[in-house]
């Protein structure tokens, strides 16, 4: 379909990627200007020994960096705001965050405080506008899933509302550097590897489906799509594979840009208000959410699908375009299956709950833009389906 309507992509991260670039940090905070950056870290990296390899690289530059490792999965606004005054007390002068996506969006958030003033609850996306960029920073994603080192939004959680908000859509937020090194990943427990890997895959459906689409957007989607389906039960059956981890950590980058300044579709309308409901995993929690979503949706863009359809490796010669796009559908449901993604229950999630969560999901502004109309009866519908499968799956 030609557009008359104006997409612009802009994206202002530098990339910095190879096996073992973590050695090329100290350099890179350097030519920043860094000298007393804000580390932004969980213990789960300190435990698993990274901290201290980006510690090396960073004092070989002499970059002496105040280490700040509260975060937590699915950061709030007061973990966010306690960062940032400690970027003011401590007189930093950059950001560095090594982690998954919970890591990279608080340094984020402390950006956009630091930049400004007020608190990180402020800057929800249609509130007080993000005006100065945030200091300069270096994002090193310990996941292949999230994409959050080249993504122009944070997500935060508020624990009052119960829910998790959006903060971006903007250059502004964006990482000033993105140091992918795949080899940080293969420590990555294998439902860890299994949910971060179809978050990366939840980004590229929904990006190239959702109705912002664009030619750039729909060319990073569709490489990350055909990585994932390539890679991922690779890296979820052997954690040391680096060429599967590599191509994972690639298609999390790719699945990242292709968010552009817009944000992704029901998958993640439904993922992100639940995950401020109960603290449970993004990636599983979307992982467990993207089939049902996607059985719902293809009927709004058949070709689309069944274009995802040849990216996933299907055969679809001689095949029509509704039956294709139904393709693309079942091979999420199995991929789902394969790499064990637990069911809503195992996420602590009830039955009892779907009138609420699907009022939330359709409250998101994310709901804007599915590529199939949804009110939130069909978020109800969505749930049962993604409670039902769970049920089916006995364990998982
Ligand atoms: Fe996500």
């Amino acid at each position: 379909m030609l557009e008359y309507t104006l997409r612009t992509y802009q994206s202002p991260t530098r990339l910095v990627q190879r096996l073992g670039a973590i050695q090329e940090l100290g350099s890179e905070a350097s030519q920043l200007g860094m000298r007393r950056p804000l580390l932004v870290t969980d213990a789960g990296v300190k435990a698993a020994g990274l901290l201290e390899i980006a510690l090396e690289s960073l004092r070989r530059s002499d970059v002496e960096p105040v280490v700040f490792d509260k975060v937590r999965a699915n950061p709030g606004v007061s973990l966010v705001d306690e960062g940032a005054a400690e970027y003011r007390s401590q007189g930093c002068d950059g950001l560095v965050a090594i982690g998954g996506g919970s890591s990279i969006d608080t340094a984020k958030g402390i950006g956009v405080v630091a930049a400004h003033k007020g608190s990180i609850v402020e800057y929800e996306w249609g509130h007080s506008p993000i005006e100065s960029r945030i200091p300069p920073m270096i994002a090193v994603p310990t996941t292949a899933g999230t994409g959050s080192e080249v993504t122009l939004w944070a997500v935060i959680t508020d624990p009052k509302r119960k829910i998790k908000f959006n903060v971006g859509g903007t250059p502004h937020i964006a990482s000033w550097v993105a140091v992918i090194d795949p080899e940080l990943t293969v420590k990555l427990p294998p439902p860890v590897t299994a949910g971060t890997g179809m978050d990366a895959l939840a980004h590229a459906v929904e990006c190239f489906t959702m109705s912002y689409h664009q030619p750039f957007t729909d060319a990073v989607a569709l490489l990350a799509m055909e990585y994932v389906a390539k890679y991922l039960r690779v890296a979820f059956s052997q954690a040391n594979n680096l060429e599967a981890r590599y191509h994972m950590s690639a298609a999390a980058m790719l699945a990242g840009l292709a968010y552009g300044t817009d944000s992704a579709g029901a998958a993640h309308a439904m993922s992100q208000t639940a995950g401020g409901v109960h603290d449970a995993p993004h990636g599983a929690l979307t992982a467990r959410l993207l089939g049902p979503v996607m059985e719902y949706n293809h009927s709004g863009e058949p070709e689309r699908f069944a274009r995802m359809a040849a990216a996933f490796g299907l055969d679809v010669r001689g095949v029509s375009t509704w039956r294709a796009a139904e393709m693309a559908v079942e091979y999420v449901h199995e991929l789902t299956r394969d790499v064990d993604i637990p069911s809503m229950q195992e996420l602590g999630f009830g039955e009892d709950e779907i009138p609420m969560l699907a009022d939330k999901a359709f409250a998101d502004p994310q709901t804007i833009g599915n590529p199939r109309d949804v009110d939130a009866a069909a978020y109800r519908r969505i749930y049962k389906q993604a409670f039902d499968l769970g049920n089916k799956n006995g364990a998982r």
